[in-house]
């Protein structure tokens, strides 16, 4: 209360000279004192000296790790874009919070337009950074060659692109994905997939397109049966209704929506029998997981929920998921390569939610945090990264501390304004009967399932066009860097682990280094037995 009181004091003045932002960046309000006094000692030079010293001294001590990277993990954050993570320190806590993964040694920034498109969806950017290709809006695992739908271009195996978790497999690694979303779902599809239509995850989405699930495969049975799903040796996330007959239940007395009548789940264990394979459903099933080899974890009929509104006795998390897909990939002496999502930032965005979309990304960064406890930096590379960006922006001079939530300041109609807003969205207000707009303070903003403000009214909030980063720990993590095409991601991650198909790769270089080294030895030996023979 005392607060927006303060706001609203320090707002008169600034709406009286509407348009005259750069006052408010020379004239900015007092401070608002931190609580607890926790920022007092920024009041100094010496702390930001020491921080900027300290920055310096690190990246001077830092050493090139060019170990192979026997095990590469890949994490994705859907749609999170660089003021995801702004916002999410804010939701932290503090402003100089750090993401786990921001403490990673290397940074790019990765363009993600896909060829069709400037603003992309989740498939073709799965595609370009587990296949290494740019391809069409809407499609997986195909080349642009196949247009969106196309059935029968699908089915060429010449337009298929395959993905690192391919290369992997022929390099006998261990494979598997994570995802809070369906596992059939646009991003985990990029792993094992090849589809001129994401949305074709079940035959039921195929016939209801007016096309033949004779002719083209959905994605959960090509998961399940075809090349790639069927050697992966974890899949968990949701998506149970695409793995069930409709008229058949599941755990949660779930329906199931193809149309084919094939249980996917009956048809994954048989071709599991003789192995160490087991299906789950539950978290405590998750956790008391041992001596597994496959395991196909099917948490939810549809998406996982939100981590906010999770049931945490039934539902596992991310990191959960996480910690048990690499302890099971882990046994293979080979190394392995894991795909691990955090889908749902981006449906929070595409809702308007923010705070949803904000704590999705504290546990993707927890995930993150498990893997690298689970893991050595000298023989694992891990790769954190997003697809796409959204339309969210953080703006408005809010002072520091300032609810991520909450109100930045009145804008030049007197009313309040958000920090949050969103390019367009669910969140849209249309103007009141008298032409003013909406007054967010009489709004909960607090509340989980809060909209923030949209510009444009849109059932959906929309992706954004803008880049987003990279970031990368462990073998030849320094290749990630400048400015590059998300398609360039997994090119260095093979090269990283040798699993390229062309045979380009770090282990090629570690055997020339080791040809200089053995005619070098053999050069001084000669020199050494002459010499010896002279005396
Ligand atoms: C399959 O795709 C290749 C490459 O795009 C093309 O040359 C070939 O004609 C296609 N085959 C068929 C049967 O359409
Ligand atoms: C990672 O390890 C550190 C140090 O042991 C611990 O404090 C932290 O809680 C761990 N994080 C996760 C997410 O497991
Ligand atoms: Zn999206």
């Amino acid at each position: 209360m005392l607060k927006l009181l303060v706001l609203f004091l320090c707002c008169s003045t600034i709406s009286s000279k509407p348009g005259h932002l750069d006052d408010r960046v020379m004239h900015p309000h007092p401070r608002r004192k931190p609580s607890e006094g926790e920022n007092d000692q920024e009041l100094t030079a010496e702390y930001w000296n020491e921080i900027g010293l300290n920055t310096l001294k690190n990246y001077l001590e830092e050493k090139l790790n060019t170990n192979i990277a026997k095990n590469v993990i890949i994490f994705m954050g859907d749609g999170m874009s660089v003021p995801t993570l702004a916002a999410t320190r804010v939701y932290m806590g503090n402003e100089n919070a750090q993401l786990s993964f921001e403490k990673f040694p290397h940074t790019a920034v990765s363009k993600t337009y896909c060829v069709n498109y400037q603003v992309p969806d989740s498939a073709c950017t799965a595609t370009a950074y587990l296949g290494g290709v740019k391809v069409n809006l809407g499609t997986v695992g195909v080349t642009a060659s196949v247009q969106w739908e196309d059935c029968q271009g699908m089915t060429n195996t010449s337009n298929h692109v395959q993905s690192i978790a391919q290369w992997a497999q022929f390099k006998g690694k261990s494979t598997g994905l994570v995802t809070t979303a369906r596992v059939t779902h646009a991003s985990p599809a990029g792993v094992f997939g090849h589809s001129a239509q994401r949305e074709w995850e079940t035959d039921t989405d195929i016939i209801n397109a007016k096309q033949d699930p004779e002719v083209c495969t959905d994605l959960a049975t090509q998961l399940v049966t075809e090349e790639v799903g069927r050697n992966l040796n974890v899949i968990m996330g949701g998506g149970r209704y695409a793995f069930l007959p409709s008229g058949t239940k599941g755990e949660e007395e779930d329906d199931g929506y193809r149309s084919d009548g094939v249980n996917l789940i009956e048809k994954w264990k048989t071709l599991k029998e003789g192995e160490k394979a087991q299906y789950i459903w539950n978290r405590e099933q998750l956790l008391g997981l041992e001596d597994t080899d496959y395991v196909l974890g099917l948490f939810e009929s549809d998406h996982c929920p939100f981590n906010l509104e999770r049931d945490q006795q039934l539902d596992p998390s991310l990191t959960e998921m996480t910690e048990a897909a690499i302890k099971i990939l882990s046994k293979n002496t080979q190394g392995y390569f894991l795909f691990v999502e955090g889908a749902r930032i981006d449906m929070g965005h595409h809702e308007a939610m923010v705070h949803l979309a904000l704590d999705e990304t504290v546990e993707f960064s927890k995930a993150v945090e498990r893997a690298v406890n689970l893991t050595s930096e000298e023989d694992t590379l891990i790769v954190v990264t997003s697809d796409h960006a959204h339309t969210m922006s953080l703006g408005g001079y809010p002072e520091r501390g300032n609810d991520i939530f909450g109100i930045a300041g009145a804008a030049s109609d007197s009313l309040p304004f958000a920090t949050i807003n969103y390019a367009n969205g669910p969140g849209y207000e249309p103007p009141e009967s008298d032409g003013s707009r909406n007054d967010i303070s009489k709004d909960d903003l607090g509340e989980i399932e809060h909209r923030f403000p949209g510009g444009v009214p849109l059932d959906s909030e929309t992706h954004g066009g803008d880049d987003v980063l990279v970031f990368a720990r462990g073998p030849w993590a320094h290749l990630f860097r400048g400015v590059m095409e998300e398609n360039v991601i997994p090119h260095i991650m093979g090269y990283a682990s040798c699993i390229r198909k062309d045979g380009v790769s770090a282990c090629e270089k570690e055997t020339d280094s080791n040809a200089v080294y053995i005619h070098t030895v053999a050069l001084v030996s000669i020199l050494l037995v002459l010499v010896h023979g002279l005396v």
